[in-house]
């Protein structure tokens, strides 16, 4: 039985007892973890104390669940505590948190001495899938715990700014980018604190259901502006009969908060569209233009933005084929992956919103954005998958039999793949830059860059490692002091 250490390493710029009191608290332990693990803490006493028994449930691979007790093995303010697998997934797991008050803040540590069941088939696993996961979920609490403690900007006259769809995506990258430009950020969810995740304390979460109009108008007091980045749960497989469609959450939705926001006296309004809305187009761009049109009509001075195709840290699609990759050893298709797209970075569509709230350039225009390049999609997979480090063939499918074996999916609750979900993943999205950039001129992110910025393996805020000495492709990777 092989015993395997993971090590990590991060400076957060907050003081120790601040930093130590955010992971004195279980509950925090879902915001840090990836949702694709489904994280739900079970326990009702979570008193951090030595002796302390957690339960919860994760989700380590797709459809499969399984509960996690955890027991705490030591616990010694502010400088660190161990908890330890009592029953899991793993043969053993210890992992040991500690915390240093370090120049310029509060360094983290973590090691995890852990091990796998089943012996040699244990190990394949490990090789073949486990430690990439948890290198990755790693990277993917640093960069939330990065994002939690943000800093944000002192500034004269701040706004306050709703954002609607603030838990999600391509919304919370705008709210963390309106923050830390200095304005006050009020995010509206239908599911209430549970969906903070890597949304600073600061930050104020209000209960609004735009598909029945619960919370509104009053969630936009006091709001003098409000962006809406809004998309239904497992965006683009449709759910209808739970309400879960285009035209209920991306169309209606929006027509509800254009008119609240109009009766709550909001000042600005910026909507996220998509390249290709359009009255006569397929119908999640029909939903598209209808929400526009409600937007348009409010009277409020707008700004429509229509992206591409979005990539980033917390994307839901580039992301899906890198960790079918992780998990599969190929990276499956839903056609041949020749269509054209213009992928964008998630940090220049976040600043082109926060621009929008305050340039007057920006007020009552449509802008259609796209990233510098125009590739096909096989070949962003491919340089997504070089730039991870991950080496698997790219196996395309064809377009009609899948569409046909995602036929039966539909009628489950939350469909993994819809016909119409596959045609959508499979439209080209290419646009003209001209309008925006010749208005509000700026330079766009160069797709290998911003892959680099969360994908490279020494990317991110922390040092991750897992058997270091063991592996002679890791190296050194730059640290905090
Ligand atoms: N991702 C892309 O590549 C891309 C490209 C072009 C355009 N866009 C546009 O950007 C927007 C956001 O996309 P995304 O990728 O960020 O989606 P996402 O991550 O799924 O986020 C969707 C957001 O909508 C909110 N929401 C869903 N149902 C709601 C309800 N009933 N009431 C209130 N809020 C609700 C969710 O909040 P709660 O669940 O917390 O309530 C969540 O914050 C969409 O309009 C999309 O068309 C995205």
């Amino acid at each position: 039985m092989a015993t395997h250490h993971l090590h990590a390493s991060q400076l957060i710029n907050r003081p120790i007892d601040e930093v130590f009191a955010f992971f004195a608290r279980p509950e925090n332990l879902g915001r840090i973890t990836p949702p694709a693990m489904g994280f739900r803490q079970l326990s009702t006493d979570i008193a951090m104390r030595p002796g302390l028994e957690l339960d919860h449930r994760i989700r380590p691979l797709p459809g499969i669940s399984m509960r996690w007790r955890s027991w705490i093995e030591t616990y010694d303010p502010p400088n660190g505590f161990t908890d330890v697998q009592a029953r899991g997934p793993y043969r053993s797991w210890v992992h040991r948190h500690r915390f240093t008050a370090v120049d310029g803040g509060t360094r983290i540590d973590d090691d995890i001495e852990y091990s796998l069941p089943l012996g040699p088939l244990g190990e394949m696993a490990h090789r073949l899938n486990v430690r990439s996961q948890l290198l990755e979920i790693f990277r993917h609490r640093a960069r939330t715990i990065e994002a939690i403690f943000a800093p944000a900007s002192a500034i004269d006259h701040p706004l306050t700014v709703g954002v609607a769809g603030g838990t999600g995506f391509v919304g919370g990258a705008i709210a963390a980018e309106v923050r830390r430009r200095g304005h006050r950020v009020v995010v509206l969810t239908h599911r209430g604190d549970e969906a903070r995740g890597p949304l600073p304390d600061d930050v104020e979460l209000r209960h609004v259901d735009v598909t029945t109009g619960e919370g509104l108008p009053d969630a936009l007091a006091g709001m003098d502006a409000l962006v809406v980045a809004l998309a239904f749960r497992n965006s683009p497989m449709e759910a209808p009969r739970r309400g879960l469609t285009f035209m209920a959450v991306d169309a209606a939705g929006t027509e509800r908060l254009a008119a609240a926001a109009r009766s709550a006296g909001v000042g600005r309004l910026v909507y996220l569209s998509g390249a290709g809305a359009a009255p006569d187009a397929r119908h999640w761009f029909r939903a598209k233009w209808r929400a526009e049109t409600a937007v348009r009509e409010s009277g409020i001075p707008f700004t429509i933005i229509r992206p591409t195709w979005i990539y980033g840290p917390r994307d839901v699609s580039l992301n899906r084929f890198l960790g079918f990759a992780r998990l599969l050893q190929a990276v499956p298709m839903t056609n041949l992956g020749r269509q054209q797209l213009a992928p964008v970075f998630i940090d220049d569509i976040a600043r082109l919103a926060a621009d929008g709230l305050v340039d007057p350039a920006a007020a009552n225009q449509v802008f259609e954005v796209g990233g510098p390049e125009t590739l096909s999609m096989r070949e962003i997979i491919r340089r997504a998958l070089r730039i991870a480090g991950i080496r698997r063939p790219i196996v395309p499918g064809p377009a009609p039999l899948i569409k046909l074996a995602a036929l039966p999916l539909v009628l489950l609750p939350q469909p993994p793949l819809t016909p119409d979900g596959v045609d959508f993943i499979n439209a080209p999205a290419t646009v003209a830059l001209g309008p925006l950039l010749d208005r509000m001129p700026r330079a766009l992110t160069p797709l290998d860059a911003g892959l680099a910025t969360y994908l490279a393996p020494s990317a991110g805020p922390a040092t991750v490692s897992i058997d270091p000495m063991a592996d002679p492709t890791v190296r050194a990777a730059p640290g905090p002091a």
